[in-house]
């Protein structure tokens, strides 16, 4: 059997690579074509296509990420930093028809979850485990005793009255120019937070600012066990991927 290809919709890049379930590692040299301007479900499911066609095998399962809810019937139900012409689209359908064979989605931080919880550090990890995701926006998963509760959406709480996501996901950082500190004390708001809410035994912090985990990770200060991911960029692909050989 081929190896599953996963697919990560990010906002900046579409990424795909097919995964050795074994390992959790890529098989093959990961492609990546950017995000097109105008996010719509059909704009995506193209480049999906293209991107595709640059894996020799054709037989392969196919798993992809959206960044939004998806309902467990393939229905995507929001739409946070994507075209909002995702809300009521079926993505399993869409994406079935549009790359010629069977297709699964799953909100992207939930891939990323079920990534760490097989592969990465939140593996054998008993009790709940909050895996979240700093990038354009803040993704979470919820997993107990390893099993996954998808479509938390923590990056919404409403925290001191502004949407988490706005002050705190790496965007932000970015987008005010934000030293490093300055952004540790936003997260470490954000983090309290959750625990308040959620009592977890264990705080993951993934995404592709995780590569930085060195300057912020020790700034961050509550009362949880918070640690970086390992699987950091990869952990989309690699959770889309073992979910459609699951399915
Ligand atoms: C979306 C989530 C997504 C997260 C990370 C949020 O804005 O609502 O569904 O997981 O961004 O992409």
């Amino acid at each position: 059997m081929a190896d599953p290809i996963g697919i990560d919709f990010g906002g900046s890049g579409i990424k795909a690579a097919p995964v050795d379930l074994a390992t959790g590692e890529f098989s093959a040299e990961r492609e990546r074509i950017k995000t097109p301007e105008k996010s719509t479900p059909e704009a995506v499911a193209e480049v999906m296509a293209e991107l595709l066609e640059r894996f020799d095998d054709t037989t392969s399962s196919v798993g992809v990420t959206i960044p939004g809810v998806v309902r467990k019937n393939g229905v995507v139900a929001s739409a946070a930093n994507i075209d909002k012409g995702w809300i009521g689209t079926d993505a399993d359908d869409l994406l079935s028809s549009k790359l010629g064979r069977e297709v699964h989605a799953i909100n992207d931080a939930d891939a990323a979850g079920l990534a760490e919880a097989r592969y990465g550090v939140a593996h054998g990890r008993p009790g709940l485990v909050i895996v979240t995701t700093l990038g354009t926006g803040i993704g979470s998963a919820l997993l107990y005793d390893g099993v996954l509760i998808p479509n938390s959406e923590l990056g919404h709480l409403e925290v001191d009255g502004h949407d988490a996501e706005k002050r705190a996901a790496d965007s932000a950082r970015k987008g005010e120019d934000l030293s490093w500190e300055k952004w540790a004390g936003r997260l470490t708001t954000y983090y309290r937070a959750v625990e308040k809410l959620f009592s977890p035994d264990l705080i993951v912090v993934g995404g592709g600012v995780s590569k930085h985990a060195a300057e912020f990770m020790h700034l961050i200060d509550i009362e949880t066990e918070i640690i970086s991911a390992t699987l950091r960029n990869t952990a989309g692909i690699v959770g889309a991927a073992a979910l459609a050989a699951d399915l």
